[in-house]
């Protein structure tokens, strides 16, 4: 047995092939079993779930009939409206305010109750956002019972983080999605899963949050997600991040609803609301901020 074949087998004893047949003289492939080996090499990318090499195109056009602001708007009033809104955030995220707020780059737009305009917001505080140089940020659709990120943006969809929580051979990097918009990336859903709630809520999800946190501190991570009162998985994400904003669908919901949800984000450090669909001003208006739910 030549010292390439000795090297082989116990590699493949151990379960970790890594000799390249390719790369061998041809004297010695001959002696490998060349054939399992290219076969395992053809089967393996093509099963590994990964957006690594993607990069996904925003339909512009599409977002702008919903009346999203998109780069090169010119919707003045809905640019200033979401100007205002993400500058605590941001200055939360990065500047002297940051100091005392735990996981401050991590932001959850949550509601009472669906169709409030969480993705809306979400997705409009990303553009804006990532629309300034030198900011990056990562927009990560957590709303796995009913995503909407990647449809509304326009983008196919493909691994993301329920395939990650369910912790298949899954790694970060593989769900997260490159986007024609340079400094936006996102994490899709994902599959749909009948346990994917008890997912967002499971250990892996809050190591998630930490590492998003320890390695990622000069990008923005905002998170779509559940509404607050359907479920729990709302409020455990809420423990997770910095900030929180609460949208509010303006003479919709209830007070009774706002106050619940302001009770469930007791322990947050930072809540900013969000009075969404106001006539008053046509658009999304930012009404106030503070930690209000005490
Ligand atoms: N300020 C707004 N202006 C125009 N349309 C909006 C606004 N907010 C939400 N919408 C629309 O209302 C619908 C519900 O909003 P959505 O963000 O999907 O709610 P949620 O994510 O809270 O369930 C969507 O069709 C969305 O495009
Ligand atoms: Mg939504």
């Amino acid at each position: 047995m030549s010292i390439i074949e000795k090297a082989f087998n116990k590699a493949k004893g151990q379960g970790q092939i890594t000799i390249n047949p390719v790369d061998l003289p041809n004297e010695d492939r001959d002696l490998l079993d060349v054939a399992e080996i290219e076969k395992e090499a053809r089967v393996r990318p093509a099963t590994r779930l990964s957006n690594q090499s993607k990069v996904a195109e925003i339909d512009w056009v599409k977002l702008a009939e919903l009346g999203f602001v998109t780069p090169g708007d010119s919707n003045t009033q809905a640019i200033e409206e979401y100007r205002n809104i993400k500058r605590p955030l941001v200055n939360n995220a990065f500047g002297e305010a940051s100091s005392g707020i735990n996981r401050a780059n991590l932001i959850l737009i949550t509601s009472s109750v669906p169709g409030e305009g969480k993705t809306f917001t979400a997705i409009n505080l990303a553009l804006s956002i990532a629309n300034e140089r030198d900011k990056k940020v990562l927009l990560i659709d957590a709303d796995v019972a009913r995503p909407s990120v990647s449809k509304t943006l326009g983008i196919q969809s493909s691994p993301g983080l329920i395939e990650y929580l369910e912790g298949q051979d899954v790694e970060f990097s593989d769900i997260v999605l490159k986007t024609n918009m340079p400094g936006l990336r996102i994490i899709p859903a994902g599959k749909q899963h009948k346990h994917s709630t008890e997912l967002l809520a499971s250990n892996r999800m809050v190591l998630l949050a930490q590492q998003l946190s320890n390695r990622y501190p000069d990008r923005i991570v905002i998170f779509d997600s559940p509404p607050l009162l359907a479920a729990t998985q709302g409020q455990v994400l809420a423990e997770l991040v910095g900030q929180v904003v609460l949208v509010i669908e303006a003479e919709t919901t209830p007070q009774s609803m706002v106050m619940e949800s302001a009770s469930r984000l007791a322990s947050c450090d930072v809540v900013l609301t969000v009075l969404n669909k106001a006539k008053s001003t046509g658009d999304a208006s930012y009404y106030g901020y503070g930690q209000y739910a005490h």
